[in-house]
C-alpha cells in the first residue's frame, strides 16, 4: 500500500485539499471557492462556517480523485490565509462574526489610538511588526468591541480567537468535543502578540490590547504530532502534524531552508520571504521580521518578509469590478494587445500600501493618463505593477541583508502569466525561477507534516524533490529598466495623503 501526506490550504480565495506523494509529486486535488463579502469600503469578510464546510468537501474531493482512504495518509498539513482573525464560541462552535480578513483596513482607528503613544513602532522590536491593520491583534480588539455581548463572554473564557489554521485544526480535531486549540510559531508571528524571541504571547501587550489570554491558542512549532482527526471525519485518526502560514509554507515548499535563501509568491498579494537562518534580523527598509518554520524541538528559523497586499487582486479586480476581462488569464492576451504601458502606472493602493512604506493613508491611483491610453495599456499598467512592487521589495531585501539575490525563485497563481514573469525578470535584471510542483504552499505544510511522522527523514531529502522547470532571463536594456522604475516611483507618491477622517 502507497502512503501519501494530505496538506489542506486554506487560502484567502479557495480551500485547495492536496494529495502528495513522497517525490512531492501532486497525486490529487479537491478546490473550492469561498464567497469575498465586501459590506462596506476597506471592508473584507469570510464566513467561517462555509471556509470549514469547503474544508470537509475538498478533503473528500481528493481522496476520491486519487482512489485512496485514510489508511493511505500518514499525516494531515495545514497551511493558512495568515493574519485573517475568526473568534467564535467554544461551547457552541458558533463564530460570533465572520472572518475579518488579512486586507481589511476597519480598524485604522484602533491602529491610530495605540499608535498615539509611542508610534507604529511602539512594539515592533518585540513583535517585529509595526501597527497595522494588516496584522491579527486589531482585528480581534474590533471583534470584542463592536460585537454584542462579545467582550462579556471573552472576559468569562468563552470565545477563543485562531488564525483559520487554528478554526481548520480545531474543528477537524473535534470541536465542541474535544478540538484542540493550537496554531504555529509562524501565525503566531502575524498577531502582534507573540515575542520573536521567546515565541510566548506578552501578556504586556495584551494588557495594552485589553485581549484576555484565554482567547489565544498554544503556540506550537511549526512540524510534531499536535493530535488527531476527530472520528466524524473521512481522515478519523490520521495525526495532525504540521501548520504553516501560507508563505512560510511556500518558501518551505520551495526548499529554502538556510540563510540567504528567498522565494516571492505572486497570489491575492505578493510576498517575498528572505531566509535569515537561526538570527532575529530587524530591517531598516521597511520589511517585517517573522518567523520562518520550526521543527519540533530545534531552533526557529526567522525571516524578513516584504508584503505586498495588492497584485493577483487587481486583475481580480479588473475581471469583476470593471469588467475588462473575464477570466485572469485573459489579462495576458489584452496587455498583449499594446507594445508598452502606453506611459500609463496603475498603483494598486487598495489596503494602503504595505511594504516597504507600510502608509495607510495611501489609496489607488492610475496615473500618466492621456487620450492615446486604452484598455491594453491598461492591462499592461497592472501587470506591471506587480513587478514594480516586487522590485522595491527586493531592494530592501538586498540592502537589508547585504547581499544582492542573484536569481529569483517564484510561485503563486500568477506566475502562468509570462508577460508578467519576463517583465519581472527585466526590471529585477536577475533570472526569475520556476519549480516543477508551483504548488509549493501545499506541498510546504505536506513536508512539514512528513517530517513529524518520519515519511520525511530530513531537509535534504526535500531539497532533493525540487526540480527547475522554467527559466525567465532579463533583455531589458539598463536606461530602459531605470525610466521605467523612475516613472513607477513617481506614481507611488501621487497615491500618499488620500486618506482623511471622512475619507474612507
Ligand atoms: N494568468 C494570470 N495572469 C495574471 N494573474 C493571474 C493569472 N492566473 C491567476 N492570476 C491571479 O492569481 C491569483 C490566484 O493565485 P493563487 O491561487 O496563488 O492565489 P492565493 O493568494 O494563493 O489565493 P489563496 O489565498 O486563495 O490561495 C488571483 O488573484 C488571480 O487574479
Ligand atoms: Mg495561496
Amino acid at each position: 500500500m502507497t502512503d501519501y501526506i494530505i496538506a489542506i490550504d486554506q487560502g484567502t480565495t479557495s480551500t485547495r485539499a492536496i494529495v502528495f506523494d513522497h517525490s512531492g509529486s501532486i497525486v490529487s486535488q479537491g478546490q473550492l471557492e469561498h464567497e469575498q463579502i465586501f459590506p462596506k469600503a476597506g471592508w473584507v469578510e469570510h464566513n467561517p462556517k462555509e471556509i470549514w464546510d469547503n474544508t470537509r468537501e475538498v478533503i473528500g474531493q481528493a481522496l476520491s480523485k486519487a482512489n485512496i482512504t485514510r489508511h493511505n495518509v500518514k499525516a494531515v498539513g495545514i497551511t493558512n490565509q495568515r493574519e485573517t482573525t475568526v473568534v467564535w464560541d467554544k461551547n457552541t462552535g458558533e463564530p460570533v462574526y465572520n472572518a475579518i480578513v488579512w486586507q481589511d483596513t476597519r480598524t485604522q482607528e484602533i491602529v491610530d489610538r495605540f499608535a498615539a503613544d509611542g508610534g507604529v513602532e511602539r512594539f515592533k522590536d518585540i513583535v517585529g511588526l509595526p501597527l497595522s491593520t494588516y496584522f491579527a491583534g486589531t482585528k480581534i480588539v474590533w471583534i470584542l468591541e463592536n460585537v454584542e455581548g462579545a467582550r462579556e463572554k471573552a472576559e468569562n473564557g468563552d470565545l477563543l480567537f485562531g488564525t483559520t489554521d487554528s478554526w481548520v485544526t480545531w474543528n477537524l480535531t473535534g470541536g465542541v468535543d474535544g478540538g484542540v486549540h493550537i496554531t504555529d510559531v509562524t501565525n503566531a508571528s502575524r498577531t502582534m502578540f507573540m515575542d520573536l524571541e521567546t515565541l510566548e504571547w506578552r501578556d504586556d501587550i495584551l494588557e495594552v490590547f485589553n485581549v484576555p489570554k484565554s482567547m489565544l491558542p498554544e503556540i506550537k512549532s511549526s512540524s510534531a504530532v499536535y493530535g488527531t482527526v476527530h472520528t466524524s471525519s473521512l481522515l478519523r485518526e490520521v495525526p495532525v502534524a504540521g501548520i504553516l502560514g501560507d508563505q512560510q509554507a511556500a518558501t518551505f515548499g520551495q526548499a529554502a531552508f538556510d540563510a540567504g535563501e528567498a522565494k516571492n509568491t505572486y497570489g491575492t498579494g505578493n510576498f517575498l520571504i528572505f531566509n535569515t537562518g537561526t538570527e532575529i534580523v530587524k530591517s531598516k527598509n521597511g520589511l517585517l521580521t517573522t518567523l520562518g518554520y520550526k521543527l519540533g524541538d530545534d531552533a526557529p528559523h526567522y525571516a524578513l518578509e516584504g508584503s505586498i497586499a495588492v497584485t493577483g487582486s487587481l486583475i481580480q479586480w479588473l475581471r469583476d469590478n470593471l469588467g475588462l476581462i473575464k477570466s485572469a488569464p485573459e489579462v495576458e492576451d489584452l496587455a498583449k494587445t499594446v507594445d508598452d504601458n502606453g506611459g500609463a502606472y496603475f498603483v494598486p493602493a487598495f489596503s494602503g500600501l504595505f511594504a516597504p512604506y507600510w502608509r495607510s493613508d495611501a489609496r489607488g491611483a492610475l496615473v500618466g493618463l492621456t487620450r492615446y491610453v486604452n484598455k491594453g495599456h491598461i492591462a499592461r499598467a497592472a501587470l506591471e505593477a506587480t513587478a514594480f512592487q516586487t522590485k522595491e521589495v527586493l531592494d530592501a531585501v538586498n540592502a537589508d541583508s547585504g547581499v544582492p539575490l542573484t536569481e529569483l525563485k517564484v510561485d503563486g497563481g500568477m506566475i502562468g502569466n509570462n508577460l508578467l514573469m519576463q517583465f519581472q525578470a527585466d526590471i529585477l535584471d536577475v533570472p526569475v525561477v520556476r519549480p516543477v510542483v508551483a504548488e509549493t504552499t501545499a506541498l510546504g505544510a505536506a513536508y512539514a507534516a512528513g517530517l513529524a511522522v518520519g515519511f520525511w527523514a530530513n531537509l535534504d531529502e526535500l531539497r532533493a524533490n525540487w526540480q527547475e522547470d522554467s527559466r525567465w532571463t532579463p533583455e531589458m536594456d539598463d536606461a530602459e529598466r531605470d525610466r521605467l522604475y523612475r516613472n513607477w516611483k513617481k506614481a507611488v507618491t501621487k497615491t500618499f495623503d488620500w486618506v482623511d477622517t471622512d475619507v474612507s
